[in-house]
């Protein structure tokens, strides 16, 4: 046996096996056999099979922010399912589908009381806007159906949440439902700025928000959404003001403001949720996911206001019903698993914990600067990224053919880190226990996989200039 609990002779079987598995983002025509397998994991490390251990940069996939292996959650889980593996969330309570709606609109901010569950974090999106045009409809207002969105937002995987998302090389080869889908600016500033400073930026975002809702016209639209941070699309933190600004704008054109906090709620930028404590917002919708049960199984939830559902109950006897729902919405089990993750970051104080190393980690990214082919890191909190590019002044990317995040963390696995390359990027989202040492230990290992990567590119020539 292999640290990770493998008997050698079991690895090409289990390549083997995997054949069958379509994963996610899959290409048929280059099947990824190389892939690593991962057997065990504790803290912030993970164990590949041959016992290497790896520290966690990604956090699983922007997830376990509690770290892996932890008892507590699958106590919880083995006793929930013990006890009442599953009832229909139709015609039955669960108390651990009550309790955790109960603690999360204790910890959400302003009016956000109402809690629908879904499965994961698409089906979150897919919910919430789904609410929005039922809410619309109830309002007696069947026009007003478009939604804004972002160009680099990743809001999910399923039909409707895949149509907000803003990441051009996704549609490359899925069609989506765009008529009644917009798309403005990325507040990227290091790509889209054009020179302005961070003020001017901010303003030309919010004009052009404001004029996109003027352009669909007022009474058609029915929701903006946005990532605080935009996640996947390389860790975009927009300029200071920019989400109060848009929240401004909505409110004036009653518009629904959605914040996607599937990958921002949890502690990943210090609290429960970002939106209030970060970005001094109280949205009308919170998506979340991911660090709800740090991805010990699967669970979303949609924060509605009460302001929203009491727009849509109360006395009208209209006979509406939000028929949205899911098999395993409120599924005891992962609600179960959400409240022991919610113990631990609450007994731990990790929420504080994340506020003390987020700083740190930022500031240690920042230090691969130097490197001729970083061209610029950005983050906040245990949110990182840098972005490649061939040199510093043009900050043309190193593109998709030169697979530069995926050379870095060929080599940072080698060196015992994994990290989330995308394209010319590598993303960091570590478990938020993460310490000063296993930081230090991070940009170590990711300093020397960028170096061997520019080794290998300038023995290639692909980077002549370095
Ligand atoms: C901001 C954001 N929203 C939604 C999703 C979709 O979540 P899921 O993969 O759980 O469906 C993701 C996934 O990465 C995300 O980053």
């Amino acid at each position: 046996m292999t640290n990770s609990g493998f008997a050698p002779a079991d690895l090409s079987t289990i390549r083997q096996m995997d054949e069958h598995v379509v994963h996610p983002w899959a290409s048929f025509d280059r099947p990824n056999k190389s892939r690593t397998i991962i057997g065990s994991g504790a803290g912030v490390y993970v164990y590949d099979d041959q016992g290497n251990r790896l520290l966690d940069g990604p956090g699983g996939m922007w997830c376990v922010n509690v770290g892996h292996g932890r008892q507590e959650i699958a106590d919880a889980i083995a006793h929930q399912a013990a006890q009442l593996s599953y009832i229909s969330p139709w015609s039955h309570p669960t108390a651990p589908a009550a309790r955790l709606a109960d603690r999360l609109s204790s910890v959400a901010p302003g009016d956000l009381d109402h809690i629908f569950y879904t499965t994961g974090g698409s089906t979150a999106i897919d919910s919430a806007l789904r609410f929005c045009l039922f809410y619309n409809n109830v309002l007696g207002r069947p026009e007003k159906k478009h939604i804004i969105t972002r160009h680099d937002a990743y809001h999910g995987s399923t039909y409707l949440s895949a149509a907000v998302c803003g990441k051009p090389r996704d549609k490359n080869w899925l069609d989506t439902q765009l008529d009644q889908v917009h798309f403005v600016s990325s507040p990227n500033s290091y790509r889209s700025a054009g020179g302005l400073d961070e003020a001017a930026f901010c303003q030309k975002l919010i004009a052009e928000l404001e004029a996109k809702i003027l352009e669909v016209e007022p009474e058609r639209v029915a929701a903006f959404i946005a990532e605080p941070i935009l996640a996947s699309g390389g860790v975009i933190v927009p300029p200071v003001g920019y989400h109060a600004a848009c929240l401004e704008v909505c409110r004036r054109y009653d518009v629904i403001y959605i914040s996607d906090e599937v990958v921002t709620g949890f502690g990943r930028l210090g609290d429960w949720f970002a939106s209030e404590s970060v970005f001094d917002i109280t949205p009308d919708i919170i998506t979340c996911a991911k660090g709800l049960t740090s991805g010990y199984v699967p669970l979303g939830a949609v924060l509605i206001s009460d302001r929203l559902i009491s727009n849509v109950g109360g006395d009208g006897e209209r006979g509406a019903v939000f028929s949205n729902g899911f098999t395993y919405s409120g599924h005891p089990v992962s609600c179960a698993a959400a409240l022991a993750n919610m113990d631990i970051i609450e007994g731990e104080g990790l929420l504080e914990h994340a506020r003390e190393v987020g700083p740190y980690l930022q500031q240690q990214l920042s230090t691969l600067i130097d490197l001729p082919i970083v061209g610029n890191i950005r983050g906040l909190g245990l949110m990182g990224c840098i972005e490649c590019v061939v040199d510093h002044d043009s900050r043309e990317p190193l593109m998709l053919d030169y697979e530069v995040g995926n050379r870095i963390d060929v080599h940072c696995q080698k060196l015992g880190l994994l990290v989330r390359p995308l394209i010319n990027m590598c993303v960091m989202s570590p478990p938020i226990i993460i310490d000063h040492e296993q930081i230090d230990e991070l940009i170590r290992v990711l300093r020397l996989g960028i170096e061997r990567t520019i080794d290998d590119l300038k023995k290639e020539g692909v980077v002549g200039g370095l």
